[in-house]
């Protein structure tokens, strides 16, 4: 399908989508309004319905999807984005048979980033990570949530948060999440009590103090932190007036999403190896999953998450990249989506709602993005494409054709 390029004009406040197939996502779930029109006013969806009830008034300027499917901007809820340097050298002595464990254990893995992110300015780290948010944008993303880790100590963790929260522009909305509890730096080894200790009296009241984080996140696991020690940080989170979020059962299950079901969290993340009475402590809190596939496929994991009893207990399934240099070095939303579905068996529509809908309500934006309904921040894409099949199975191979950021159409 091949469409000319809008010509925009910045002086309108309004737009009239016309002529598109929007998956709305309204009510909830994934649904799809043929023949649809779309009015923005200012950054918000002033109006959605079918074309028939399209009133011509009002000045606004017309953009015609031609049949196109329109979609929610996608909603990358779970990257760690901020980081210098690349572990590519871990990826071949994986391909040798060496474990992310066993890297992990020998002083690799999280840590041997954390040494390249500590030793980064600022001006440095910025401008590498912002190749990976403009890759992710242009593959139809409008919000991103990015979290620390790399830090490990207050200084390079509120530095990561502030390169987070300055890539956010006119174009995608950063989310940040505080993700100082990730691993144990080297300067602890042996103490990872004492890291804990230090994370709740220093570092989470300074990130709370200077606004820089939304949510904490900790990873909960035999190479990361215990049960316990997790709980200190999501109570001394509490304390701060910041939700929580969890890596819960990635590598093994140490009950991480009753975890984070015990404290009503925004989301468990990971969860391949969820208990059905993790699932069902997550149902009742209406604590999100996220699903993060390319993780699974680069640690070549054969065991999948609870997809089918997600399904049953009505857990909303989020899906996101997982952006990071050791486990996912993935920024195209499209392999994403199409991994949800061949690696996790979702269907294209799930996925896509996991990337929309369900992906907002893992940051708590469910009220604002997410979905096309009145009321709603104007974040849409028109794809190359007419069904949400075509997104995830044509990897590489469509793009937007045109994405609206706040009821203003992006300029490439
Ligand atoms: O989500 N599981 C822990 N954290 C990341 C990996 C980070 C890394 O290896 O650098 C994840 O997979
Ligand atoms: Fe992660």
């Amino acid at each position: 399908m091949s469409r000319g390029v809008f010509a925009y004009d910045t002086a309108m406040n309004a737009l009239h989508i016309v002529n598109a197939r929007a998956a709305t996502l309204a009510g909830g779930r994934y649904s799809i309004l043929e023949n649809a029109g779309i009015v923005t006013d200012g950054e918000r969806i002033a109006w959605i319905g079918p074309m028939r009830d399209l009133r011509p008034e009002g000045c606004g300027q017309d953009l015609d999807a031609q049949g196109a499917l329109v979609t929610p901007g996608l909603v990358d809820c779970h990257t760690h984005l901020v980081y210098a340097g690349n572990r590519a050298a871990e990826h071949e002595q994986r391909l040798r048979g060496a474990s992310y464990e066993e890297i992990a254990r020998a002083g690799g893995g999280i840590v041997s980033t954390v040494r390249a992110t500590r030793a980064a300015t600022a001006e440095s780290l910025r401008r590498q990570s912002r190749v990976r948010l403009e890759a992710l944008a242009a593959g139809g993303v409008t919000t991103v949530e990015i979290k620390s880790g790399y830090g490990l100590d207050v200084e390079n963790e509120l530095k990561c948060l502030r390169v987070a929260r300055s890539l956010g522009s006119d174009s995608v909305r950063v989310v940040t999440t505080l993700l100082g509890a990730h691993a144990v730096p080297p300067e602890f080894a042996g103490r990872a009590d004492e890291y804990v200790e230090k994370v709740c009296a220093q570092m989470i009241p300074a990130a709370a103090k200077e606004g820089l984080a939304d949510a904490v996140d900790a990873f909960c696991e035999g190479i990361g932190f215990s049960p316990d020690q997790t709980r200190r940080v999501f109570e001394c989170a509490a304390a701060h007036g910041l939700r929580v979020k969890l890596h819960a059962d990635q590598l093994s299950d140490l009950g991480g999403a009753q975890l984070a079901a015990e404290f009503g969290a925004l989301s468990a993340d990971h969860l391949e190896h969820a208990s059905e009475a993790g699932v069902a402590a997550m149902a009742r809190a209406g604590t999100v999953a996220v699903l993060l596939p390319g993780a699974f496929y680069f640690l070549r994991e054969t065991r999948r998450p609870p997809v089918e009893a997600l399904r049953r207990h009505a857990v909303p399934m989020a899906v996101a990249s997982d952006c990071n240099p050791g486990t996912s070095p993935i920024v195209s939303a499209g392999t994403i989506l199409n991994m949800a579905c061949t690696l996790f068996g979702l269907t294209p529509e799930e996925a896509l709602a996991g990337m929309t809908l369900h992906a907002a309500r893992a940051l708590g934006l469910e009220g604002e993005i997410g979905s096309l309904e009145t009321g709603k921040r104007a974040d849409l894409v028109i794809w190359d494409a007419s069904q949400p099949a075509e997104l995830a199975t044509q990897v590489g191979m469509i793009a937007p054709h045109a994405v609206i950021f706040g009821g203003r159409l992006r300029q490439a």
